[in-house]
């Protein structure tokens, strides 16, 4: 690791205490004036280092720049070791995480970036991902489950994520089927799960989730179309909390159900936080708009629907929408 990452990991596992140069230059084995010109080489990339004489360095609070650094140092122990690769700049992170995962790359790998120029959601959709304000990541996934399984980790994925914003935003989430989080009726957050198989087998190769979070993008800032539903998790108030805190919380929450996600047990949660239950919604398929409530969600993650005439069947996939919310 270069002199620059490593006073950057320092800073960023202390951040609420000032460490002096003379205790990096000990600690790394090199003379305080390389200490400084790391310092300064951060501060040029953009962070926020506020120096006291006689004291030492410190990063801001309010220093939000994305970092392996950073998230490694929020990630639990047994996920420390995941490879994770952070970008300015993409195109889209399932599409750089796919690309990995073809090459071989392991279960776990994480792939993040600043700003993405062609973020991809669900039904073909765009994602509005503009810098410095949203969360945009993949995780490469390599579950040795059927094909079948892929809707039930994207439900997962969906309350790993609520967890996450709960614990460190400390904000209630809902879901709305399938995978949309809102926070007071705006939608902060989708996920666009994404199976590779393996054509000889038959069988899921590797599984992509790709999870976008509005972070703190200002309400007028979003694109005219989507802004009567698209919220933050910040919107008016400075958050509190850093991208990489709760990036790291994410993968905390997610792999934690993963490890016993085919025993279902999330499913209560997912249930319990799903908004839809007991409302008329409307969904397409078969190149029409059917109308039906929202009965309950199934063992492996649909939603069951029952029409007018009493006839019940259940969604895998698609899209749904509520009176007041699409
Ligand atoms: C949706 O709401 O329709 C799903 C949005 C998923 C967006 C995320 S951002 C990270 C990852 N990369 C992408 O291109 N899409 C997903």
């Amino acid at each position: 690791m270069s002199l620059k990452n490593k006073v950057l990991q320092i800073l960023e596992e202390n951040r609420s205490s000032c460490i002096s140069g003379q205790q990096m230059a000990e600690k790394f084995n090199v003379s305080r004036a390389a200490v400084w010109k790391a310092i300064e080489a951060l501060r040029k990339e953009g962070y926020e280092i506020h120096s006291t004489p006689n004291k030492g360095y410190q990063l801001f609070a309010s220093s939000d720049i994305l970092s392996k650094e950073a998230i490694k140092h929020f990630l639990k122990k047994e996920y420390r070791a995941f490879d994770v690769f952070v970008y300015d700049t993409i195109d889209s992170t399932n599409n750089a995480a796919k690309k990995i995962a073809v090459d071989g790359a392991a279960e776990g790998s994480i792939i993040i970036a600043d700003t993405q120029t062609a973020g991809r959601g669900r039904m073909g959709r765009s994602f509005y991902s503009p810098a410095q304000s949203g969360i945009y990541m993949s995780v490469i996934l390599r579950p040795k489950t059927d094909i079948s399984d892929t809707v039930l980790l994207t439900t997962a994925a969906g309350v790993a994520t609520c967890r996450a914003i709960e614990k460190v935003c400390k904000k209630s989430c809902a879901i709305k089927w399938l995978n949309d989080i809102y926070i007071e009726e705006k939608k902060v957050c989708g996920i666009l799960t994404e199976a590779m198989t393996n054509c000889e087998t038959g069988r899921v190769d590797s599984i992509v989730v790709g999870i976008g979070v509005n972070f703190k993008t200002p309400p007028d800032a979003f694109p005219k179309e989507i802004q009567p539903r698209a919220g933050s998790i910040y919107t008016d108030e400075k958050p509190a909390v850093t991208r990489s805190q709760l990036i790291a919380q994410i993968i905390n929450e997610l792999m934690d159900i993963y490890e016993t996600f085919t025993q279902r047990e999330f499913l209560k949660e997912y249930k319990s936080r799903s908004f839809v239950l007991g409302k008329q919604i409307s969904y397409f398929a078969q190149n029409n708009w059917h109308e039906a409530l929202a009965i309950d969600i199934s063992k492996d993650g649909g939603l069951i629907v029952q029409d007018a005439a009493g006839n019940v069947s259940t969604l895998h996939s698609g899209e749904i929408s509520l009176r007041n919310i699409r």
